[in-house]
């Protein structure tokens, strides 16, 4: 049996109707940037999330800029965010001109709070929690801290589209939440896509301003700003698939608890831990290992696709090498980067398809 680590066409071929009507729309009425399929999307999403603003824009990263830029977080300033997470997250901190503070992370690869209450200097202005894989914070602890240091909060919920802490959502806590909608996420679009959501008004203004040329009308430039705008066909997919969202998050749960049953005997895998109080929505399982390596090679040769989310800790990769960090100072990001292995994961997979994939992990600890 191949299972690959996601299927997009499944879903496809599932939704096939649906998206292939979103898409001729666009293509009929030639609305290929803004209009009214990007509005109704904003609208739909907004809705959808219990938000009252949403601000499209080209990708997730992006999108974490523009936040942090129209916060007005700035050359000099420092951004406290995790070291176990995709470049996106801290590479919108340096291209604002600040600096990014990187902390160790906790056993469920969320920024280690104790740790950012030791990192704060009287640069600091915001804070980046990450909600990884799809697994929900502690905002509770978070949003308590960036209080009493008047910080800014930012959730990157890039993975974690719907995950719940204690009941509210992911993207509800802090001044204001961004996700991606690139392909393989949650909610993914044919291409880049992106959304920044905030219960503030004005800064909401700012951001679609800033994202737009710093327009709001065509020619009326209130501020210099960037080209990042999200464009008709992946807003009409985006609408056409927001309805199964929900239905693919159970199913991406009911796969997890099938990959947790059936992982669970074998000795030697670590699974990953869910926090009291948080939900996960599975944008990735992730195992750790020993020998990670030679279990991944194991796995190829049997037809099961795996990746490494991250490979490398942020603060231990070239791009941040000037700033000499030492694996030592992130001993928990450090380790897993050489122990983590993400399994297949995606709404469509079924319970034989788990079976095989830790079939295949158990025969790799008997053969060794
Ligand atoms: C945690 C995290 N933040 C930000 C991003 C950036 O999103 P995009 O790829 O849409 O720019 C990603 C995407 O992989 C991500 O995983």
């Amino acid at each position: 049996m191949k299972i690959p680590f996601v299927d997009l066409h499944a879903q496809y071929v599932a939704h096939r109707a649906e998206i292939d009507r979103a898409i001729a729309g666009i293509i009929e009425q030639t609305a290929f940037i803004g209009g009214e399929a990007v509005q109704r999307f904003e609208r739909d999403f907004a809705d959808d999330y219990g938000v009252a603003h949403c601000v499209s824009c080209a990708n997730g990263t992006d999108a974490i800029y523009i936040a942090l830029k129209m916060m007005g977080i700035e050359a000099g300033d420092e951004v406290i965010t995790t070291a176990h997470s995709w470049i996106s997250t801290s590479e919108a901190v340096s291209q604002t001109g600040a600096t990014p503070v990187f902390v160790d992370v906790d056993e469920y690869y969320m920024l280690d709070v104790e740790q950012v209450e030791r990192a704060i200097t009287p640069r600091t202005r915001a804070v980046i929690p990450v909600h990884l894989y799809g697994q929900a914070a502690d905002m509770t602890t978070v949003v308590d801290l960036c209080r009493r240091h008047g910080l800014k909060l930012l959730e990157d919920c890039a993975q974690a589209h719907y995950a719940t802490w204690r009941g509210q959502r992911v993207g509800t806590f802090g001044n204001v939440a961004t996700f991606s909608f690139y392909p393989g996420k949650n909610l993914g679009a044919y291409g880049d896509a992106g959304a920044i959501v905030t219960g503030e008004a004005q800064l909401a203004e700012r951001m679609r301003m800033y994202a737009n040329h710093g327009a709001l009308k065509k020619h009326d430039h209130r501020m210099e700003g960037i080209n990042s705008r999200l464009d008709g066909l992946q807003a009409a997919v985006l609408s056409a698939k927001l309805p199964h969202i929900h239905d693919w998050t159970r199913a991406r749960q009911q796969v997890a608890g099938w990959y947790d049953k059936h992982l669970a005997p074998i000795g030697g895998v670590e699974l990953p831990r869910v926090r009291d109080g948080a939900t996960h929505v599975w944008h990735l399982y992730v195992i750790q290992h020993d020998d990670r390596d030679a279990l991944a090679r194991h796995l190829s040769e049997r037809g099961v696709a795996t990746a490494v989310h991250y490979p490398v800790a942020l603060p231990l990769m070239a791009a941040y090498a000037a700033r000499g960090f030492r694996a030592g100072q992130f001993p928990r990001a450090a380790r897993n980067q050489h122990r983590i292995l993400s399994l297949p994961m995606y709404p469509e997979m079924t319970e034989d398809m788990v079976r095989h994939v830790a079939g295949a992990i158990a025969n790799f600890k008997k053969g060794r």
